[in-house]
């Protein structure tokens, strides 16, 4: 995956938000709340909604069952 700077103001790039989506995170809150991206001018807010729903419809449903009980 090609990596790019998604919230300037935090300095939060694309894989670290996948990352934490691949650890269970599950909404932009979330992401909010574990990097801090979107959380100053919120400029990048609708980059990271589009990062947690392609997250979402890429991962298979029996992933989605097993990290809902790891949180
Ligand atoms: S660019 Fe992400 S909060 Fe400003």
């Amino acid at each position: 995956m090609k990596n790019r700077l998604v919230c300037l103001c935090n300095l939060v790039d694309e894989k670290e938000i996948v990352s934490f989506l691949e650890r269970g995170a599950k909404s932009t809150s979330d992401i909010q709340r574990l990097t801090r991206a979107g959380t100053s001018c919120g400029r990048c807010l609708p980059e990271i909604d589009e990062i947690v729903a392609s997250h979402q419809t890429k991962k298979p449903k029996d992933q989605q069952q097993k990290l809902d009980f790891g949180l």
